[in-house]
């Protein structure tokens, strides 16, 4: 059976990653299976860098076809911030809450129709003699206060336009027939079928 190895050792965007990918029938292995890889430092100034750069490195290791995310929070009233720093927007080693206290502080008596924001993931595919990368984008808006207990980082505070839900009030099914991870995962798919995976 052929394998994808997920670059990444986050729980929960290996569980996005793995359930988009069933369908192939590959076995989908992450970095967690592969303890002593070390972790790919994100010192790249865009998405596509890191994203990049934690497939390459995936790949060199293992010699297994690599797929590697990298994902930012654009808030348009914050000039695309938090954007490429979003993991660290609190801080070197803040957590999830953190970040988005952080990020509701700053939006504090911002109105509804200024509160706009976008999703952007970008997915790079590296292999032998194989490398692409792919976006995936999804705007909405951000409350004033989180909502939801699912998923994981931002998804309490942000609403797909069309949508009622955070993302942290869906199943993880429901995510992701919509959700910027599975919007450039679709592409992979294509990427994967051309290729013969
Ligand atoms: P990374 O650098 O791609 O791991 O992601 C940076 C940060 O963006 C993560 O620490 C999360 O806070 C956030 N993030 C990434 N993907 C998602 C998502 O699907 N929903 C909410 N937040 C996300």
């Amino acid at each position: 059976m052929k394998e994808i190895l997920l670059a990444t050792h986050n729980r929960y965007k290996a569980e996005e990653l793995s359930a988009l990918l069933a369908p192939l029938g590959v076995h989908v292995r992450s970095l967690n299976d592969f303890p002593q890889l070390q972790e790919t430092v994100e010192d790249q100034p865009t998405l596509e860098g890191n994203a990049l750069k934690k497939a390459r490195e995936a790949f060199h290791a293992t010699g297994i076809l690599s797929l590697a995310d990298d994902t930012g929070l654009e808030v348009f009233y914050l000039r695309l911030d938090p954007g490429v720093l979003s993991a660290r927007y609190a801080g070197k080693n803040a957590t999830y809450a953190d970040n988005n206290k952080k990020l509701l502080r700053e939006m504090l008596a911002v109105p509804k129709w200024r509160r706009g924001a976008q999703f952007r993931t970008i997915i790079a595919l590296v292999g032998k003699g194989i490398e692409h990368t792919v976006e995936g984008k999804v705007e909405g808006t951000l409350l004033e206060e989180p909502r939801g207990s699912n998923g994981f980082g931002y998804d309490p505070v942000f609403v797909p336009n069309g949508q009622k839900k955070t993302y942290a009030e869906m199943t993880l099914e429901e995510k992701n027939t919509l959700s910027h991870r599975a919007l450039a995962l679709q592409k992979v798919l294509t990427v994967l079928k051309n290729l013969g995976v």
